[in-house]
C-alpha cells in the first residue's frame, strides 16, 4: 500500500505529503525526548573510533550531497572534528587522498549510486572506516559499509527525491548529536536540538498546508520566466542548492541557487526588474548579512519574494510576496525551508505539462559513471 499513489497525482506530490510521518520513521526508537539521549544502533560499536578519527568525510550526489552540506557545520559544531564534503565523482576524479584515521560517510538514498559505490571502494582499500546513510537495507552501499543508519523513509518512487532529503537531513542530525553526546559542555545545545526534532512534524505539516498559496505562487508569479534565482547563506546555502536542483529536474525552468555571501563576486549582475529572485531570510545568526543581500538586490530594482519566519515583523513590512514558515532551531531551519520549494518545483512542472515522476533524461538511480 505504501508504493500506491492514493489520492495524490503523483509519487511526487505524495512523497512531499508523507513527510510528517516519514520524518518520525527515521526518529523512532532513536531518540528520547525525555532524557535527551540519542542511541543510533547501527553506530553504538564504532562510536569511540569515530570520536578518534581525523576528519569526517562526507561523499553522495545530488539530493543526498545537499544533505550532508546541510548538516556539516552542525558536525563541526558538536563533534569538533574537521568535515569536508565531496561529490562522488569529483572525489573519485581528483582521486582525494584518504587516510586510515578518515571516517568516510556514503549518503545514498538507493544505495545503488555507481560514483558513490566507487568512491566507497576507494575509501575501504585505504583502509578508512566507512559508514552508509541509506534509505535501501540490502543495498550495495548498506552490504559494502562497515556500519551505518538506515533512514526509514519508506520508498521513494518520484525521479526527484523529496521525503529522503529531509530523512537524511535528521539522520545526520542524529549522528552528530550522538557523536557529541560525551561532550557536557553541548549538553544544552544538544537538547534544544532534540526539542526542535520533537516539534518537527507538526511544523512540517504546517507548511505543508500552505500549498494552496504556493500553487498560487507558482501559476501567477514564477511559471513562463525563463530563470529562477534562489539566494541564501550559513544554515540555508545546502537549501537553496536543493530548492533550484528541484526546480530544474522537474520543471525545467533554469534555477541557481546562490550562496548570498557570494552575490557581490558576480551574481549580482544577473539582478534587474524581470529576474525573479525567492531569497531565504529565516532568523538566524546571520540574518542581518541577508539583509544586507536583500538591499544589494533591491538596489538594483530587485524585488525578491521572501521566504521568511511566520511572526517576523520586519519582513512582514517589507514589499512583494512572501513564503512563511515557522521557525525552529537554526541548524533544522533547512529541514522547513525546503518544503515549500519542493511544493513549488512540484507545481511548475505540473503548470509546464512535465512527467513529474519521470522527467526527461533521468533516471531514479544512476547506476553507471
Ligand atoms: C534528486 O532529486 C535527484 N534525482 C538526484 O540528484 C539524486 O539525489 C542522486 O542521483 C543521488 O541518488 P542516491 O541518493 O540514490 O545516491
Amino acid at each position: 500500500a505504501q508504493v500506491m499513489k492514493g489520492q495524490f497525482q503523483h509519487y511526487m506530490q505524495k512523497e512531499i505529503f508523507e513527510q510528517p510521518e516519514s520524518v518520525v520513521n527515521t526518529m523512532r526508537g532513536r531518540i528520547n525526548f525525555a532524557t535527551h539521549t540519542v542511541t543510533l544502533g547501527g553506530l553504538r560499536a564504532y562510536l569511540a573510533t569515530i570520536r578518534r578519527a581525523r576528519r569526517i568525510v562526507f561523499v553522495a550526489c545530488g539530493t543526498s550531497y545537499h544533505s550532508a552540506l546541510a548538516t556539516r557545520a552542525l558536525f563541526e559544531e558538536l563533534t569538533e572534528i574537521p568535515v569536508s564534503v565531496e561529490l562522488a565523482s569529483d572525489f573519485l576524479d581528483r582521486t582525494c587522498p584518504v587516510f586510515r584515521d578518515d571516517v568516510c560517510v556514503f549518503i545514498s538514498q538507493s544505495g545503488e549510486t555507481a560514483d558513490t559505490i566507487l568512491a566507497l571502494r576507494a575509501c575501504i582499500d585505504r583502509g578508512a572506516l566507512c559508514l552508509g546513510v541509506t534509505n535501501t537495507a540490502s543495498s550495495s552501499i548498506s552490504r559494502m559499509t562497515h556500519c551505518g543508519v538506515h533512514i526509514n523513509a519508506g520508498p521513494e518512487i518520484g525521479v526527484a527525491s523529496t521525503k529522503a532529503y529531509t530523512s537524511q537531513y535528521i539522520a545526520l542530525v542524529l549522528m552528530a548529536l550522538q557523536l557529541g553526546d560525551d561532550r557536557v559542555s553541548t549538553a544544552a545545545r544538544r537538547a534544544e536540538i532534540m526539542d526542535g526534532l520533537r516539534d518537527m512534524p507538526q511544523q512540517i505539516a504546517d507548511v505543508l498546508a500552505t500549498d494552496t498559496g504556493l500553487h498560487t505562487l507558482a501559476k501567477d508569479v514564477l511559471f513562463g520566466h525563463a530563470s529562477l534565482l534562489i539566494m541564501g547563506r550559513g544554515y540555508q546555502n545546502a537549501t537553496v542548492l536543493e530548492a533550484a536542483l528541484k526546480i530544474k529536474e522537474v520543471s525545467y525552468m533554469h534555477s541557481e541557487g546562490i550562496l548570498a555571501g557570494e552575490l557581490k563576486h558576480g551574481p549580482l549582475a544577473l539582478i534587474d526588474e524581470n529576474m525573479p529572485v525567492i531569497l531565504f531570510m529565516t532568523k538566524d545568526a546571520l540574518y542581518p548579512k541577508v539583509q544586507s543581500a536583500y538591499e544589494q538586490i533591491t538596489a538594483r530594482k530587485g524585488c525578491p519574494i521572501l521566504l521568511a519566519n511566520e511572526g517576523d515583523t520586519n519582513a512582514e513590512k517589507m514589499p512583494g510576496h512572501k513564503i512563511w514558515v515557522p521557525r525552529t532551531v537554526d541548524c533544522l531551519q533547512g529541514l522547513l525551508n525546503v518544503l515549500p520549494m519542493q511544493l513549488l518545483s512540484y507545481h511548475l512542472a505540473v503548470l509546464a505539462g512535465v512527467d513529474v515522476d519521470c522527467p526527461r533524461n533521468l533516471a531514479k538511480s544512476v547506476t553507471v559513471e
